[in-house]
């Protein structure tokens, strides 16, 4: 025993030196041998070795000194002198990293893969055939570098959902406002540093609804030694929710713009891509979650499904929201948990402390408020309790699969409570940034509008219609090039215009009885902003065809959710309510139902910002629009010039 203590300090030392070893020979490795892309997913037992491989030594320091108790070996002595001249030469650069963080390395081919669900098979595009795509891991600070290589017939970007992209706009990839579209045989790479962010977020193709099966997890974890506000979690998990069809969604969408009607209803829901025992021949297709008795879970949720808000619940577990769109929240004790398309939402899951004779449904539906048919299913994975003995006669599959009651679909004044329950930490060390002085005010209402049937066709819109969608009654024209490119080289003419609406050109009850003139106005009109004007913006949802709920994504920052509130905004009484103290902090919000929310945001990055809806038929049917924020005086305040790789249109 005493032979022992006293060999601890060397053995501490031996321990910290090979983990340096194995550190940089995993870096030299990267870069001589980049891994597979797929490294860091959990599909295949090799990107699970290199998954884990870099999560215990590059990732998880709680993990390094577990591991290193395991390394000891008495001949240390002798590797001890070598190591400590290797870590002459290790050290130099390490302490740089811990300050500029690592520069990480990806590549992306997009190629079709078959894929089976609901007893169809179909050719779906992916992410090196990884359906859902890739996890993409890495720290706050760290710099990312994609390598987009586009191998299908379609042309697309990626988008890198919720990454502030602080004056890398030529990285954010929305088709034809920050780049033109990847094409057929083209490659692009996506160059951008994460900073001041943590979290879960996650990348989606952003080119018509190519995005519902082309997305996968962000997961960012703190600075290194830096831990969460929260327990350690013993395990994390991405939960990313999609939508799934039988036929061609690129097929659906064409339609549908082209009769005016409302695209085909999806098939099923996903969790990690598997919609699990509700459907059709799906019982296998299951996304299982094992746990260990009184663990601690965080599982980060992603809501990847193209049209639909989901309701979450786990049957007889409460879930904890310590974190909503990578920034970390005061945390929220629920059974049910609310996430838009274009959300994120971190939940701490504690396991009950002894193995339940049952599993438990992680189920998902819908929560729809528009006035269209919606695809009402329920999605469900499973959650397992693993033995605690090794000894398991009566395997759990004959165990029950208990299931959690879920909100009704169309439950708005749960969907109000549980917006307004989420507040940031507001403290010294995550303190919320709210502008307290507004430079400029804008009031926008957002909703569905139509526009006239084209002579000599038949529309499936209401009355011979076409449906549409509109910000301000302008129902967005995606231009013909990119509009970053065309703003940074002074040729906007005939791209875009910049007389967006700052209010409604036409004051009514907004959420009342709709006004006779339903008809949208199109273009391609922006709002300009001078650097660091502080923004504050009042979304008010329209009647006009129906009320419904718009999950509102903007680009390139963060914004503060100040207050929202069911019927019409009151500039008069409403302002009075504002949180100014310890909001939301997030990149996506929900308009709610026949009601207005309010946001503010620093337009403190320069370049070209998409705001829109996250349910992509409503992005398609033109509730869109962008903010141009203009240089600042400073070099730092500037947008660099483009990469040399930009995509031409
Ligand atoms: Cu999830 Cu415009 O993006």
């Amino acid at each position: 025993m005493d032979q022992k203590s006293d060999l601890l300090p060397i053995a501490k030392l031996y321990v910290n030196l090979s983990h340096l070893i194995i550190n940089k020979l995993i870096f030299v490795f990267y870069y001589i041998n980049p891994p597979p892309s797929h490294f860091l997913s959990n599909q295949s037992p090799v990107s699970h070795f290199y998954y884990h491989f870099l999560s215990i030594y590059r990732l998880s320091d709680r993990n390094k000194t577990e591991m290193g108790a395991t390394l000891l070996s008495p001949s240390a002595f002798v590797k001890l002198l070598f190591l400590a001249l290797c870590a002459i030469w290790i050290f130099p650069e390490l302490a740089q990293a811990k300050h500029a963080g690592t520069t990480r390395h990806y590549k992306f081919n997009i190629v079709m893969q078959n894929v089976t669900r609901l007893c169809q098979t179909k050719s779906i595009l992916t992410v090196n055939g990884q359906f859902p795509g890739p996890r993409i891991v890495a720290r706050e600070g760290d710099r990312l570098v994609i390598k987009v290589v586009n191998k299908v017939k379609y042309n697309t970007t990626l988008h890198w959902h919720g990454i502030r992209q602080l004056r890398s706009g030529w990285a954010d990839g929305p088709a034809y406002i920050t780049q033109c579209p990847i094409q057929t045989g083209q490659s692009y790479v996506y160059n951008f540093t994460i900073t001041g962010q943590r979290g879960t977020l996650f990348w989606h193709a952003h080119i018509s609804w190519l995005r519902a099966t082309l997305y996968g997890p962000i997961v960012i974890l703190p600075k290194e030694h830096v831990p969460y506000p929260f327990p350690q979690p013993f395990k994390e998990v991405p939960i990313i929710f999609g939508e799934w069809w039988k036929a061609d969604t690129e097929k659906i969408i064409s339609q549908a713009l082209q009769s005016g009607g409302p695209p085909n209803i999806s098939d099923a829901f996903t969790i990690n891509g598997l919609p699990g025992p509700s459907y059709n021949c799906s019982a296998k297709d299951a996304f299982k979650l094992k746990v260990k008795p009184g663990k601690l879970y965080l599982l980060r949720m992603i809501n990847a499904a193209l049209n639909d808000e989901l309701f979450v619940s786990i049957a007889n577990h409460t879930l904890t929201v310590v974190e909503t769109d990578a920034v970390y929240v005061k945390p929220i004790k629920t059974n049910v948990v609310l996430i838009t398309p274009g959300q994120t939402t971190n939940v701490l899951l504690k396991a009950k402390s002894k193995a339940p004779t049952a599993t438990f449904a992680i189920a998902a539906r819908p929560y729809a408020t528009g006035p269209a048919t919606f695809d009402n299913t329920t999605t469900i994975g499973i959650l397992e309790y693993e033995p605690p003995s090794p000894v398991s006669k009566n395997k759990n599959k004959k165990f029950p699969l208990l299931k959690p009651a879920l909100p009704k679909l169309n439950d708005t004044n749960f969907a109000m409570k549980f917006s307004k329950k989420i507040r940031s930490l507001a403290t010294a060390k995550f303190p919320a940034n709210v502008p307290e002085k507004v430079d400029r005010r804008f009031f926008f209402t957002v909703g569905l509008g139509l526009n006239p049937c084209p002579k000599n066709q038949t529309c499936q819109g209401p009355n011979n219609t076409k449906l549409a969608a509109s910000v301000n009654n302008v129902s967005f024209v995606q231009p013909n090039v990119a509009l970053l490119q065309a703003h940074f080289f002074k040729k906007s003419k005939g791209v875009y215009t910049t007389d967006f609406p700052v209010n409604p050109p036409l004051k009514f009850n907004y959420t009342g009885t709709p006004p006779k003139k339903l008809m949208v106005n199109s273009g391609t009109k922006v709002v300009v902003l001078p650097f660091k004007t502080s923004v504050e913006l009042v979304m008010q949802d329209t009647s006009i065809i129906g009320a419904e709920s718009h999950p509102l994504h903007l680009h390139g920052f963060n914004f503060f959710v100040i207050g929202q509130g069911f019927g019409n905004f009151n500039p008069n009484k409403d302002p009075a309510n504002f949180n100014l103290v310890d909001p939301a902090e997030r990149n996506t919000v929900g308009v709610p139902s026949g009601g207005w929310v309010a946001i503010r945001f620093l337009a403190d990055n320069p370049g070209v910002w998409f705001m829109h809806c996250h349910l992509e038929v409503h992005t398609s049917w033109g509730l869109k629009m962008a903010w141009i924020v203009m240089d600042g005086k400073r070099p730092k305040q500037k947008l660099p010039p483009p990469p040399s790789d930009l995509p031409k249109c």
